[in-house]
């Protein structure tokens, strides 16, 4: 009765979600702050003056909210991305055209996946990024060639070059990357774009961008082969609400809007492309809740230094920290043992690890209490 396809797959394990006590959630990297004021009235605009478009079926494409992340995305080029704490000057000129919405950019990737990665040749990949990406390889039947990472846990560009030009369907990573939290320049992303085959596509993941210093939007213009993925989740507060998108070429994103339209019509429900939309009209306040996490960020880096403790230089909403003598696992049970929830690995080389998402001020105290008993 169940299909083969079915009993092969190995699904994508998501940050616990326990009810039996409130819990600090630090563990699924969720933004701790809500939506901005503009997007809640947006939202009760829908429910209290506009019933009727609930009952309808929405936009299928989205427009009116594609060219508001477009003209989001312009009129941030000062302070390139979306947020005031990129510092990247450079002008950019995306169209509508050239952004893909779906339902969270899990969805967004999927999409994209089946768009552009043939089964006949590896998709080039770290060891450690994402753990979606290995999942969608075998939903897709993608061959999957993990390059592992620096010791540093930086990615290792040349390895991943060197396979690329050797075979592959196309090439991904998150940058910053997930779980190390750790950011490649845009100058290395171009130099890895110009030893890149332009007929493969090119996939940069920049769901946690907006906690960083610079994207490679600015890279769009030079090559036609780039896809750019983003989420509303982390830096937008909309993890509940499940919106994501793809920026690149129109003619890439042409196909990935003729997938869509063999899958799900109509992926971005009317709430979401209305708080999409009221959100890319305020940004700053987006911005501001960037920076209290980053502030908060760097507190909770310098006390697990102070502490003996070894973490990364986080460019993301959260740290990638160990403690000799202990490993992820038991760090986090003690720390769930205060009602707080860490993320641990079970996969080799990052076992040791926790991976603490950045919370508000009060709740960083109280994780900051709770890890000064281990
Ligand atoms: C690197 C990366 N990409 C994409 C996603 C998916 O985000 P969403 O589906 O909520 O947009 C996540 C979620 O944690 C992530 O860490």
């Amino acid at each position: 009765m169940i299909s083969q396809r079915a009993k092969n797959l190995d699904p994508y394990v998501p940050g616990e979600q326990p009810k039996d006590r409130e819990y600090i959630k630090l563990n699924a990297n969720e933004n701790p702050y809500a939506p901005s004021g503009k997007v809640l009235e947006a939202l009760s605009h829908l429910i209290t003056h506009k019933p009727l478009s609930l009952a309808l079926y929405p936009d299928p494409d989205s427009n009116e909210l594609r060219s508001a992340i477009a003209q989001s995305l312009n009129a941030s080029s000062g302070v390139l991305g979306t947020m005031g704490t990129i510092t990247q000057q450079i002008e950019l000129s995306i169209s509508p055209d050239m952004v893909f919405c779906g339902n969270g950019s899990d969805e967004v990737l999927s999409v994209l996946f089946y768009s552009f990665f043939n089964a006949d040749k590896p998709l080039i990949a770290p060891e450690h990024s994402y753990s979606f990406y290995p999942v969608y390889c075998g939903y897709y039947g993608i061959p999957l060639n993990k390059i592992p990472l620096n010791k540093d846990f930086t990615l290792d560009t040349e390895s991943m070059l060197k396979a690329s030009r050797e075979s592959c369907c196309g090439l991904i990573f998150a940058n910053p990357n997930a779980p190390t939290s750790l950011a490649l320049s845009v100058e290395n992303i171009r130099k890895m774009l110009e030893g890149f085959p332009s007929n493969k596509v090119f996939v940069v993941d920049e769901a946690y961008v907006d906690f960083s210093d610079e994207s490679a939007l600015c890279l769009l213009n030079e090559f036609k082969n780039l896809v750019i993925v983003r989420t509303f989740s982390k830096s937008f507060s909309f993890a509940g609400m499940r919106l994501g998108y793809a920026v690149a070429h129109p003619e890439l994103i042409e196909v990935m809007t003729r997938v869509k339209n063999s899958f799900n019509h109509f992926p971005v429900d009317i709430a979401a492309q209305t708080a999409g939309i009221a959100a890319c009209k305020d940004t700053l306040y987006y911005a501001e809740n960037a920076k209290k996490i980053i502030a908060q960020r760097e507190r909770l880096i310098d006390f697990l230094r102070k502490n003996g403790w070894m973490c990364y230089d986080s460019k993301t909403n959260f740290v990638l920290a160990k403690k000799d003598g202990i490993s992820g696992k038991e760090i986090y049970e003690k720390v769930k043992t205060d009602g707080i929830l860490l993320r641990h690995f079970n996969t080799p080389v990052i076992t040791e690890y926790v991976r603490i998402s950045i919370g508000t001020e009060q709740q960083i105290d109280k994780l900051i209490k709770s890890l000064e008993k281990i």
